[in-house]
């Protein structure tokens, strides 16, 4: 487990003389850390898939790969990265609630285990592995289903339990079963619900788990579905400032045995998709000031990288936390704004030293929805470059 930030002030330093700026830098060592943080809590039969869309760095993924990690994809550029990590069959989830033909095609050709997340999918799969011509051939798939209970978010991700694009709502998944009766070569085995992100509360965790092998028990009983797997999706928060407790793993690693053990006709396995937490804290995003300015007594800092870089600040309302490097902490109120063109290009209001041009900023726990999540496209800035540090 780490702090918000990944390096020390000498190691951003001494990243930037070597890389320039703006750049993102990640820590091997510190996503490894927090791999084996977690791993360590978990029962044997929680099986951890790290979620590729955190961040598809393929060092970040060799790195999960060697330790053991399966792996959540959901985009043709997701499965090519994985398929390029050489892993056995059986390592690769694929969701999405808008998965493409070629990309099922895809899926398939690769032996990885698919989250239907609605009837089109099913249809579209068994139409496949017909038109291949193997009329014995059995697809195994989950069936991702949009809960009718709470989720909760620390921010808005999934949307709440309202109308969702993902998944199949619950209330209509025993009209999906009848007609999935017909299909011939699709299987449904495991169930998939993802409903939680960026919780740091263990308790709330844990409730939205309970809720789902509660879920998984009724379809059992009315439908007689046998699960072999149950997916519990990603969600487990980090800190982002730090007056936040971290997520207390001792006490969700316990919860979830408790769980498995108060559920005794489910023998199969459960697989967590943590994204940020994993990737989360190894990332630091390094960049300068360019100039400082007062307007109508707001103090701006204005960088050299913004949005195209950063958006989550945008769209959480929550900054990053930075730090000044080489300057200690500071309380002048700054509006952090990028170089776009752009009154949206923010990365937050927080308090600093007095900032000069030229002074370094580390933004950190930038190493999940960073640059991937950017816009980097937009006024055709260079694209950073990413450091791995082992
Ligand atoms: C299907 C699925 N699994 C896992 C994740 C990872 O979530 P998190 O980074 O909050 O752990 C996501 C994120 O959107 C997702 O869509």
């Amino acid at each position: 487990m780490t702090g918000l930030f990944a390096f020390d002030d000498a190691t951003c330093q001494t990243l930037t003389e070597a890389h320039g700026t703006p750049c993102f830098a990640y820590s091997g060592a510190v996503a490894e850390a927090q791999f084996q943080a977690l791993r360590a809590v978990l029962p044997q039969r929680v099986r951890l898939a790290y979620a590729v869309k955190a961040n598809p760095h393929p060092e970040l993924l060799a790195r999960f790969a060697a330790l053991g990690a399966s792996f959540d994809c959901a985009s043709s550029g997701e499965l090519e990265r994985v398929e390029a990590l050489g892993l056995p069959r059986g390592r690769t989830f694929f969701a999405g609630p808008g998965k493409r033909t070629l990309e099922l095609q895809q899926a398939l050709a690769m032996g990885v285990r698919i989250q239907a997340e609605s009837w089109e999918d099913l249809a579209r799969i068994d139409d496949l592995v017909s038109s291949e011509g193997l009329a014995d051939r059995e697809v195994t798939v989950n069936l991702r289903v949009h809960p009718a209970f709470d989720i909760t978010e620390g921010n808005r991700i999934i949307g709440g339990s309202g109308p969702s694009a993902f998944g199949v709502d619950e209330e209509d998944v025993p009209n999906l079963l009848r007609r999935a009766k017909a299909l011939r070569h699709v299987r449904i085995r495991g169930l998939h619900v993802f409903a939680a992100s960026n919780q740091r509360d263990a308790a709330k965790l844990l409730a939205i788990h309970s809720a789902v092998l509660e879920l998984a028990k009724r379809l059992w009983e009315a439908h007689g579905l046998g699960f072999e797997q149950i997916d519990l999706g990603g969600g487990l928060g980090v800190a982002y400032a730090p007056e936040e407790t971290p997520l207390d793993l001792a006490v969700f690693g316990q919860g979830l045995s408790d769980l498995l053990d108060r559920h005794p006709w489910y023998a199969h396995e459960l697989i967590l998709e943590p994204g940020r937490f994993l990737a989360g804290p190894c990332g630091v995003y390094l960049a300068r000031v360019v100039r400082v300015k007062e307007s109508r007594g707001t103090r701006f800092a204005i960088l050299e990288g913004g949005i195209n870089h950063l958006i989550r600040p945008l769209l959480t309302r929550q900054p990053f936390p930075v730090k000044a490097v080489g300057k200690g902490p500071g309380d002048t109120p700054y509006t952090l704004a990028g170089p776009l063109c752009t009154s949206l290009d923010r990365l937050g209001e927080v308090a600093l030293p007095e900032l000069a041009a030229g002074d370094l900023l580390a933004f950190g726990t930038t190493g999940a929805y960073g640059l991937n999540e950017g816009m980097t496209h937009f006024l055709s800035h260079p694209v950073p470059p990413e450091v791995w540090i082992p």
